[in-house]
């Protein structure tokens, strides 16, 4: 199986202090991740150290099988913050979502095909004209997902995209990633409510004080999840999604 996305040995210390420690790990071409952990594991620091945003003390990252600059992270992949309303700054949805590939220096028409396709994939199209101020929370996370879409990142992390939701922005949210995982994305997000998503993953990466602890298909973990003080219902039916209303 390609991979989208490798981590190898990656360490990181800050102050003195160990946050990531041998870290390796892989994502297959085309997976949706969950990496869990609790508060202070390590999750938000390893995702900025993929993404290009803070430099690991030693390691290596490696995109489709070759090691990747800060430069080409950048570019090729995509973090979507918790805060993804931060990441929302123009008077209207879809000058927001043209900010990032106008700011690629791409030509107007080929700016606007990506806009057009990033709106529709997130069902924004209601939306377009609209200020990205009155927006719900989760249309407003769905702005900022379609915002790095439009940039045609090949992998997408999210650091705790259900955080401040309610049950519809939620919904829509998780219906956003599964249709981005249908599209062939490679997607790794970061989250305390597994019970939420972890259903829908292929992958689960489980740290714990700065390692990986456990790797692998996520209904194979699922009985390693209390260890790690994650809890998911087990009868509950997934399939719609409704029983996140309870
Ligand atoms: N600049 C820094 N200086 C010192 N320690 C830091 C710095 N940035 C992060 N850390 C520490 O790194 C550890 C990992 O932080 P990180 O934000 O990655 O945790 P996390 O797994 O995302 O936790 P949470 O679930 O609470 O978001 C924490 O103990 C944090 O205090
Ligand atoms: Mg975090």
């Amino acid at each position: 199986m390609e991979k989208a996305l490798e981590v190898e040995d990656l360490s990181l210390t800050i102050n003195g202090n160990t946050i990531l420690c041998d870290v390796s790990c892989s994502l297959e071409k085309g997976s949706f991740a969950a990496l869990c952990g609790r508060n202070g594991a390590g999750k938000s620091q390893l995702l900025r150290c993929m993404k290009g945003l803070r430099k690991p003390s030693s390691g290596n990252i490696l995109i489709d099988g070759a090691v990747a600059d800060e430069k080409t992270r950048m570019k090729r992949i995509a973090l979507v913050f918790q805060n993804a309303e931060m990441q929302v700054v123009s008077q209207s949805v879809e000058k927001d979502i043209a900010f990032g590939p106008e700011n690629m220096g791409l030509d107007g028409k080929e700016v606007e095909r990506r806009v057009d396709y990033a709106i529709t994939l997130m069902g924004l199209q209601d939306k377009a004209k609209q200020r990205p101020q009155t927006l719900s929370g989760g249309e407003l996370r769905k702005c900022a997902i379609a915002g790095i879409l439009a940039m045609e990142p090949d992998v997408i992390l999210l650091d705790e995209p259900f955080a401040n939701l309610d049950y519809p922005s939620t919904l829509a949210v998780i219906k956003a990633l599964i249709t981005l995982h249908e599209k062939g994305y490679s997607i790794i997000v970061v989250s305390h409510e597994a019970e939420k998503f972890l259903y829908h993953t292929d992958t689960l990466f489980i740290m714990d004080k700065g390692r990986i602890a456990e790797a692998g298909h996520s209904s194979s973990l699922y009985s390693l999840l209390p260890d790690y003080d994650i809890y998911i219902p087990d009868n509950a039916s997934f399939e719609d999604l409704s029983w996140l209303k309870r």
